[in-house]
């Protein structure tokens, strides 16, 4: 039987509990999840790739989640490119309101119509459903505690460097 490929793409900048919450979801319906960071051209990084990739890498290890799940990054153009290089059938993106139906709707189809991967919604705890990382950029960036947020991984480096460690 062939496996079942599923990308959860993003830009994890930083990783949040909302975002593993998505990933472990997916590793539990999916042979083989592929997390990838994208550069998302419309935001501004607060974290290099390099780092956003240790740090997707230390959570998922952390929390334990199946080892059908790896992390990488795609810089070298079409989302759905990389998902028809791997055999992916399915982009999985967590969908916290209708703000985010709202945005992800169209990239769904035009992905659907460029390279029939299709894009699968799924609703995170509701305990994550208000945490993004812009959100917490903006915390971490004005000295806040994050922690309730991210994993542990991600608040213990946030929290070093906001103190300048
Ligand atoms: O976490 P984000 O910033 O909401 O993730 C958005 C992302 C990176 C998944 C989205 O910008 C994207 O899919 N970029 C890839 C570029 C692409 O393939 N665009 C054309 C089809 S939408």
């Amino acid at each position: 039987m062939t496996s079942r490929i599923a990308v959860v793409p993003g830009s994890f900048d930083p990783p949040t509990l909302g975002h593993l919450d998505v990933i472990a979801r997916a590793a539990n319906l999916f042979d083989e999840v592929h997390v990838l960071i994208v550069h998302n051209p419309d935001k501004e990084a607060m974290l290099p790739i390099a780092q956003r990739l240790s740090l997707l890498e230390q959570s998922i290890a952390e929390a334990n989640i199946d080892g059908n799940v790896t992390v990488g990054s795609w810089s070298m153009g079409l989302l759905v490119d990389y998902a028809t290089e791997v055999g992916a059938s399915a982009l999985v993106k967590g969908i916290r309101s209708q703000v985010d139906v709202a945005y992800e709707t169209p990239m769904a189809i035009v992905n659907r119509n460029l390279a029939g991967v299709e894009t699968i919604f799924m609703l995170p705890d509701p305990e994550h459903a208000m945490v993004s990382s812009s959100l917490v950029r903006q915390v971490a960036g004005l000295g806040g505690d994050v922690s309730p947020y991210v994993p542990g991984p991600v608040a213990r480096f946030l929290d070093t460097g906001a103190r300048g460690l």
